[in-house]
């Protein structure tokens, strides 16, 4: 029999690569999006990907009535994987209270509902920015965390917090959070990617878009950081791998090979990669010509952060694979893919 996940935020970027890899994993997908920040296409890829059309019911999981609905709908399901979620940093400082109603209740209306349901299990779209800018690197899973410099950021430690109260209440309940570095990147069938509203905030759409040619040139936010070439250093990491860690959470926690029933791992490279590495490692991969410039420190910006991911390596039995090289060229394929450029 196979074995029904949901995920959520399923045709966004993160979710639509792990709604492939579960697939051809042998794991039956029903997806709940509404859609504010993706594509109704984004099944179709996937379907062409994978050969399997994944379910999917569009719908606001911060809508109690409708979650609880459709939990009466899908009595089947297993286990969830939670990606559906505001994200950007900049707007969630602008709107905050829609950061916190929409990523909070959403969350609780799912762990409403796996408490009714019987649902044991849940895998947690977290992220290194519960950090901040860690005093020590790499970032292990026992550096503390630090106080959120945006209410998105917020929205994530709280949320893994109201994970941890729950799960100390319910010893049935069994959850991951994934802590994710900096995804980048595209599936290598260059049938799904990164689809950014408007004008990107992050930097590798941006260069893709740059090199497009749909924007003029890249700014390169500071070049007098306490690094070796002056430009902040993250740890990006391939979406595709990324993927993977979620098929590798969930056949864990369904395996029930938990140390205990919340638990947190780093998801990244283990390497570290300063701005201006990665627009000339774009450029020589590419061949294609970048202009850019560097203009002043981003607000609210860290210096440097790169994962420990020794613990995701030896308890969880996953490493990320791909290189930054390969990793990059795929995300220009997809851009020039969307684009129409041969
Ligand atoms: N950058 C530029 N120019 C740009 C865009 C970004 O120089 O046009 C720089 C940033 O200043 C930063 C680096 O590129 O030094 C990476 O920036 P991103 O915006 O791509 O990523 P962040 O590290 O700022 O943020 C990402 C996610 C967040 C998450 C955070 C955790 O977007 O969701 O990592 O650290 F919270």
């Amino acid at each position: 029999m196979q074995k029904q996940i949901l995920v959520t935020g399923g045709t966004g970027y993160i979710g639509s690569h792990t709604v492939v890899e579960l697939q051809n994993s042998g794991f039956k997908v029903v997806i709940v999006d509404n859609l504010s920040n993706s594509e109704i296409s984004v099944l179709s890829a996937i379907e062409k990907i994978s050969g399997i059309r994944p379910d999917f019911e569009q719908f606001d999981l911060s809508d109690k009535t409708l979650t609880d609905a459709f939990f009466d709908k899908y009595p089947k399901i297993e286990a969830i994987i939670h990606f559906a979620a505001f994200k950007a940093v900049g707007e969630s400082v602008e709107k905050p209270l829609e950061y916190y109603r929409n990523n909070l209740n959403s969350l609780m209306n799912l762990l409403d509902n796996m408490k009714r349901c019987g649902i044991a299990h849940m895998v947690f779209s977290s992220s290194c920015t519960v950090y901040g800018q860690p005093d020590i690197l790499p970032v292990t899973e026992s550096t503390p965390r630090k106080p959120a410099e945006s209410p998105y950021g917020n929205t994530k430690a709280i949320c893994e917090d109201i994970l941890r109260d729950f799960c100390k209440v319910n010893s049935q309940t069994n959850c991951i959070a994934l802590r994710y570095f900096n995804p980048i990147g595209a599936h290598p069938s260059a049938l799904i990617g990164e689809l950014p509203l408007g004008v990107p905030a992050n930097l590798v759409p941006f260069i893709t878009q740059t090199a497009a040619g749909l924007r003029k040139e890249l700014s390169i936010f500071g070049d007098d950081y306490n690094t070796p070439d002056g430009t902040a250093i993250r740890d990006y990491i391939n979406v595709v791998d990324l993927a993977m860690a979620h098929v590798v959470a969930i056949n864990r926690l369904l395996n029930n090979n938990q140390k205990n029933n919340f638990e947190f791992f780093n998801i990244g490279t283990g390497q570290g990669n300063s701005v201006l590495q990665l627009v000339k490692t774009f450029i020589q991969v590419t061949g294609v010509n970048l202009p850019y410039k560097i203009v002043g420190r981003r607000a609210g910006d860290i210096e440097k952060t790169w994962a420990d991911t020794t613990l995701a390596n030896s308890e969880l039995g996953w490493k990320a694979e791909k290189t930054l090289e390969e990793t990059l060229l795929s995300a220009w394929m997809w851009e020039k893919k969307i684009r129409d450029i041969k």
